[in-house]
């Protein structure tokens, strides 16, 4: 399959290096940045094409749109695709209503943290995908089940609600491990002291739903030690406020189960 890719970002470079791996032809790379798109074209033996409009979409089976989310209206705008080739966006809150103006298009979104400095478990990502019609998401899902077969079919409702799930259960869960890393160092504590405890409570939900393997204060409803904690709290306002709502929330879930 001739696939071209829009982005020479995180998500660009990964995909465009997955596809050529997996023995797809990547034909294009384009980028806003010379630079960042002829490294990325030089590894997956690809043509860097400098402007948009000059695009050749022509032998074009997959043109996958990978630039931050508020650049693909203006990207699309300047697309003239071909009717046979099936353009995609990767985002998880994008509606993929924004490539209508495309005869087939759809969305492939990874949840997943991608940065290009960092290797990416490719195919174990479950690829969420969405089509304009059926049959563009049965040829989407074909594609991605070949090479990352978690990948599956969803809707944009479904998409939105897995991309803030992730939210919460990456980005939330990695700020709070922030807010950990500076509890310590105040304290001339290494971090280090706590990798085992996320590590053990990542493994735990591999098998378990969360919820039944929550533990700590909150959950064994211990005020005395709640009240200690908030205590030792009571210089940072905004810690606190984060402490006092999980601990509620985590109170109350205790309770209605
Ligand atoms: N990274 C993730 O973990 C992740 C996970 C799931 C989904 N996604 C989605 O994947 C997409 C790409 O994310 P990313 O993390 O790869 O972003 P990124 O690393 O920030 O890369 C953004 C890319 O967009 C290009 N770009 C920025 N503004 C542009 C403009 N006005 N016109 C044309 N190109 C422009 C950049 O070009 P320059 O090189 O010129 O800056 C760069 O190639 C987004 O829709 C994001 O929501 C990301």
């Amino acid at each position: 399959m001739n696939v071209s890719i829009i982005g020479s970002g995180n998500v660009a470079w990964h995909f465009a290096k997955f596809f050529y791996r997996r023995g797809h032809r990547i034909t294009h790379i384009y980028n806003r940045t010379e630079q960042h798109g002829r490294a990325l074209a030089a590894i997956v033996d690809a043509q860097f094409c400098p402007n948009l409009d000059n695009l050749a979409l022509s032998a074009v089976d997959l043109l996958v749109i990978a630039v931050n989310d508020d650049s693909i209206p203006e990207v699309v705008q300047k697309l003239t695709p071909e009717d046979h080739t099936i353009v995609v966006h990767t985002s998880g809150a994008t509606p993929m209503s924004i490539l209508s103006r495309c005869k087939r298009y759809g969305v492939i979104y990874p949840p997943q943290t991608i940065r290009k400095d960092v290797d990416s478990p490719m195919a174990e990502i479950p690829f969420a995908i969405e089509g304009s019609n059926e049959n563009v998401t049965d040829i989407l899902l074909g594609i991605m089940q070949e090479i990352a077969p978690k990948s599956f079919r969803c809707n944009s409702e479904q998409r939105l609600a897995l991309h803030v799930a992730s939210v919460f259960a990456n980005n939330f869960s990695n700020a709070l491990y922030q807010v950990a890393y500076e509890m310590l160092e105040r304290q001339g504590l290494d971090f280090e002291l706590l990798r085992p405890i996320i590590f053990e409570t990542a493994k735990n939900v591999q098998n378990n739903v969360p919820q039944a393997v929550q533990t700590g204060p909150a959950a064994r409803n211990d005020k005395n030690t709640i009240n200690k904690h908030l205590q030792l709290l009571s210089d940072n306002d905004e810690v606190r406020k984060i402490y006092q709502q999980l601990t509620s929330f985590l109170i109350k879930r205790r309770h209605n189960t």
